[in-house]
């Protein structure tokens, strides 16, 4: 059985972090839409959601999967590159002890699950404004013992490393090259995005489909000419918050053995 963490949107959201993007009114209610219809949609395709309450301060804390990492064996808790974000963690802890032992990265490391992209046995981490040296040196160290890899991967020009990169299934990454180092990965299939639409790279893999971005159909048809099945979702009031499809659920398998 699949857990999704989720976290209902902010009613602060307006005030959400930008880095990449301009600022543009956000819609609350369609904010709020969009959200349910994701979590329904990982509920369809066989995850057990849990959705947390919304924090009314917080206004990125819907992302929750910036402020940890699950893996089988543990979950690690990150301090947030963002200081007005790290107060998102301690909730967010307390549901995923449920679920699995706990270990902390620490300032002054600092990491965003959305610079950590999992492929099998490897955690490819951005070098981000978010994500820095210290922090993917820490989380070596804790993943050592569980024969984990940890690959750092100089990032430009996007928020997090699965901004421009994300696994599809395989051998296969969607990618935006011009925005990553890509010879960390070298070895990959890669499907690029269209080069009108710079920020399609970010797509979600659950239960034999990609979940993917309505407003993106030029990168859609580059996925599905590659023999994958695509389910669009519409997300467009949250990439005004500097969304993605990852971001907004930490998914992990509901292994009781890990916390013993
Ligand atoms: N708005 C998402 C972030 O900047 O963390």
């Amino acid at each position: 059985m699949l857990i999704a963490i989720t976290r209902a949107v902010s009613p602060a959201i307006v005030n959400c972090e930008l880095s990449f993007i301009d600022r543009k009114p956000i819609d609350l209610g369609t904010a709020q839409e969009q959200h349910h219809a994701y979590e329904k949609l990982l509920d369809k395709l066989g995850a057990r959601v849990i959705s947390l309450p919304a924090e009314p301060d917080l206004p990125d804390s819907m992302f929750v999967e910036d402020p940890a990492m699950v893996l089988d064996e543990l979950a690690v808790i990150l301090p947030l590159g963002t200081e007005t974000r790290r107060r998102e963690a301690p909730s967010l802890a307390q549901a995923l002890a449920k679920f699995r032992k706990l270990e902390y990265v620490s300032l002054p490391g600092t990491l965003e699950g959305g610079d950590i992209l999992r492929i099998g046995r490897k955690l490819f981490v951005g070098l981000t404004k978010r994500s820095n040296a210290e922090g993917i040196r820490q989380l070596a160290t804790i993943l050592l013992p569980h024969n984990y890899e940890v690959i750092a991967v100089p990032v430009t020009g996007c928020l997090h490393l699965k901004s421009a990169v994300t696994h599809l299934s395989g051998n296969t990454l969607l990618a935006n090259r011009a925005w990553f180092a890509t010879t960390p990965l070298a070895g990959h299939e890669w499907i690029d995005v269209d080069s009108a639409e710079p920020h399609a790279a970010n797509a979600l893999a659950l239960g034999g489909t990609i979940i993917f971005p309505a407003s993106f159909p030029r990168t859609r048809a580059r996925i599905e000419a590659r023999g994958f099945q695509v389910t669009p979702v519409n997300i467009s009031e949250l990439q005004k918050a500097e969304s993605g499809l990852t971001c907004s659920s930490l998914i992990f398998a509901n292994t009781d053995s890990a916390r013993s």
